[in-house]
């Protein structure tokens, strides 16, 4: 049963032009950092994430939320990509050289994705490890951490507005280029596969729907069921490395 599966998505993958890949949390669950919906421990188990991601809480304790941000950032920095973000990044190789092209949109904002070596990629949630100001939304350079134990908060240069992480936080609008460019390519996929996402959080969950609405072979690949299952044409309830290092071996 699985072996015919993994057929199918085999053959799929060998004889699309496009193949989207959106991957969540999941994805990177098996490098160690807790996914969205599990991270909070210890001093942070008592807030809401989803709470702590927004404007209003950083407008009302931008401390607080920075912390947070520095204890998920500390998290992160000690974590490897696993063999499922090597496997997207092989699969990518593999498209360029057969004149078919692959694109990666992430929820993440870890930069696994990047130290595994994909490129055609788009995080449509920010990075963890960019910064910009919450005032005039210019980009800060550099490695800094906005927080400071010594100094207090990090201020923005042209404007002295309070500096943040470049991440999309909950009320905020998703960056309009990357977005447009996920959902024409989307559109315009023979396969799409989601990747460790619970597939709850729009603009991103539309995106498998658009591709299966548009005629792609839709594939999930998530221990758990999620909105999206009932639409998919293949199924793995299985970790994300166990089934893409199956079908991308080194
Ligand atoms: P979630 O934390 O909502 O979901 C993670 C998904 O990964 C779940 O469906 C798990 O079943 C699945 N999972 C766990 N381990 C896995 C494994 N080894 N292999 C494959 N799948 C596995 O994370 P996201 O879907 O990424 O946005 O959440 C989407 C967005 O919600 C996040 O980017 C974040 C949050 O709100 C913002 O912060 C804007």
């Amino acid at each position: 049963m699985s072996e015919a599966k993994i057929h199918n998505l085999n053959k799929a993958l060998r004889t699309a032009s496009r193949i989207a890949v959106l991957t969540g949390a999941g994805i990177s669950a098996e490098s160690g950092i807790p996914t969205f919906r599990d991270a909070q421990t210890g001093i942070w188990a008592k807030y809401d994430p989803q709470e702590l991601a927004s404007p209003r809480a950083f407008r009302e304790q931008p401390r607080t939320v920075l912390r947070w941000y520095e204890w998920r950032r500390n998290l992160i920095d000690q974590a490897q990509p696993n063999p499922a973000h090597k496997a997207l990044a092989r699969l990518e190789r593999r498209t360029r050289k057969q004149n078919q092209s692959l694109l990666l949109i992430t929820q993440n904002i870890d930069d696994l994705h990047r130290k595994a070596g994909s490129e055609n990629l788009i995080e449509l949630h920010g990075n963890i490890y960019r910064h910009k100001c919450f005032q005039c939304d210019r980009p800060r350079e550099g490695t800094i951490s906005p927080i400071d134990e010594d100094s207090g908060l990090q201020r923005c240069p042209a404007c002295n507005g309070l500096l943040r992480p470049d991440v999309v936080w909950f009320g905020e609008s998703l960056p309009e280029k990357e977005l447009q460019r996920a959902f024409s390519f989307t559109t315009r996929s023979d396969v799409f596969l989601s990747v460790g996402t619970s597939a709850l959080v729009h603009p991103a969950a539309s995106l498998p729907l658009l591709a299966a609405d548009n005629g792609a072979t839709l594939v999930e690949i998530n221990p758990e069921s999620t909105p999206i299952t009932e639409r998919a044409d293949l199924v793995f309830h299985s970790p994300a490395s166990q089934i893409l290092t199956d079908i991308i071996p080194e």
